[in-house]
């Protein structure tokens, strides 16, 4: 019986294309050395794989994760791997051990350009500024949706914007 999967689009594979360019050209501008810059193209590659085998939005991240350890456990389990497995499981959500305060984040440069480049290519793959795809998740899951309100979060924490939009709501 076929099941009820959200499955990649065409549309979300322009998107996870986008992402996979922008980490690199975002790790690239941060000085970082070309084989790292790859490994953010991997990142934004990867992302989103998770939809092909996803029923609902929000267990995409940890399928994504979960098929990263399918290609080889021993490798991407290592200490090494770790915070590339933990960027795909994590994005677009808050990152793990973080408090009600924000007080003790440990986000990694992977976290952190996985999260630049998502929040800076729309859902068709173009280059976006990020209140315009802050704009888009707003229209499409509402202003003061789950989806809306993290994603909000997450620029401010990376640093993409400089005060929280998700502040402002009342
Ligand atoms: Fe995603």
């Amino acid at each position: 019986m076929q099941q009820n999967f959200i499955g990649i689009s065409e549309n979300r594979l322009h998107h996870i294309l986008g992402v996979a360019r922008k980490a690199y050209k975002i790790a690239k501008d941060m000085g970082f050395e070309e084989d790292f810059c790859r490994r953010c193209f991997m990142l934004g590659w990867i992302h989103d794989v998770g939809y092909e085998f996803a029923e609902n939005q929000s267990e995409h991240p940890y399928i994504s994760a979960k098929m990263l350890l399918l290609i080889n456990e021993d490798t991407v389990a290592s200490d090494l791997k770790k915070p590339f497995y933990k960027a795909i499981k994590e994005h677009g959500r808050y990152p793990s051990g973080m408090t009600e305060e924000h007080s003790e984040i440990k986000i990694t440069e992977e976290y952190r350009i996985l999260n630049m480049a998502d929040m800076q290519v729309d859902s068709q793959g173009n280059e976006v500024s990020v209140s315009q795809r802050l704009d888009d998740i707003k229209n499409r899951y509402g202003e003061h949706s789950d989806q809306y309100l993290t994603a909000c979060d997450i620029c401010y924490l990376i640093g993409l914007t400089a005060v929280n939009f998700a502040a402002n709501i009342t």
